[in-house]
């Protein structure tokens, strides 16, 4: 099987639990400290080994292919001032990657924007990485770096778990697996949001993902779910009742930066993990 060099960004949501700030700016691009949600993603993304991004986006996400792009007029602006390391940490990122984009035309799920990845991914495996699930392990590696660890291992499609409080299993895919190793099941069972009842444990998926490209099939194949739309945890589910996916407790901390509560707790805690204050 191929080697992983591709992280895809479904970035096509509109994000409306921050309205009004994301009427006309991408939820992905909401700062936390001094850099965007989604530069965190790709800088994951960087460290795991990766060097293409390839990103889903739909209207009013320009910003976000403005933001991996030189800005001749604002480096030229601040050339030789004490500004110019500010810029430097993009502009290298800018450097590393190179950045590929399509559109999902309609919202129909995360299975559907994951299919309409295709184009960019090709046939390897490949790397997806929710941006509002901001994840830091200051005591090691990052999370996609160590799903890499795993794949290498196991090469099959493998999912980030942490355990949730019973209550909250509603708003995660949820699994359930048989415990192969410490912290890697191999999965069983995998439902999309189940009320906390009907929940199969308390382990839910976190905005990480390796998957196969085999996934594409299982995802053309996926009837709406959950919600009336594609679901990525139907598909993967598919994989797993023909071969094998693994889920993975990872280390470290994930932050829901989809809601106003985890926004807030990451920016805290960025802010106190950079005591100076300005840069992260
Ligand atoms: C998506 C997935 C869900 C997963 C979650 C992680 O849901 O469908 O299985 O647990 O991301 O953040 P969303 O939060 O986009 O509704």
């Amino acid at each position: 099987m191929k080697k992983i060099r591709k992280c895809l960004f479904p970035a096509a949501g509109y994000g409306t639990r921050f309205l009004p700030a994301t009427k006309a700016m991408p939820k992905e691009m909401l700062p936390v400290m001094t850099k965007p949600l989604i530069q965190y993603g790709v800088e994951e993304a960087v460290d795991a080994g990766l060097d293409t991004m390839a990103i889903i986006t739909g209207r009013g996400k320009r910003a976000i292919e403005d933001h991996f792009d030189i800005s001749y007029e604002l480096e030229h602006q601040i050339r030789g001032t004490s500004k110019e390391p500010l810029l430097a940490e993009i502009r290298a990122l800018i450097d590393r990657c190179t950045f590929t984009y399509t559109r999902q035309i309609e919202m129909k799920g995360l299975g559907d924007a994951i299919l309409k990845g295709e184009v960019l991914i090709g046939d390897e495996p490949f790397a997806v990485l929710l941006a509002d699930d901001l994840c830091d392990n200051p005591a090691g590696d990052g999370v996609l770096k160590q799903m890499m660890k795993i794949f290498d291992k196991y090469r099959c499609s493998i999912v980030a778990v942490q355990e949730v409080p019973r209550e909250e299993t509603s708003k995660y895919g949820v699994i359930a697996g048989r415990e192969i190793d410490e912290g890697i099941y191999m999965v069983d069972e995998m439902v999309e949001k189940p009320d906390p009842e009907e929940a199969p444990s308390n382990l839910a998926i976190i905005g990480r993902y390796i998957l196969t490209p085999d996934i594409f099939d299982k995802i053309r194949k996926t009837e709406p779910g959950k919600g009336g739309e594609i679901q990525i945890t139907d598909a993967l589910m598919a994989q797993a009742s023909a071969g094998m996916v693994i889920a993975y407790r990872f280390e470290g901390q994930r932050f829901d930066c989809g809601s106003i509560d985890g926004f807030v707790q990451a920016v805290n805690y960025f802010y106190d993990k950079n005591s100076d204050g300005c840069k992260v």
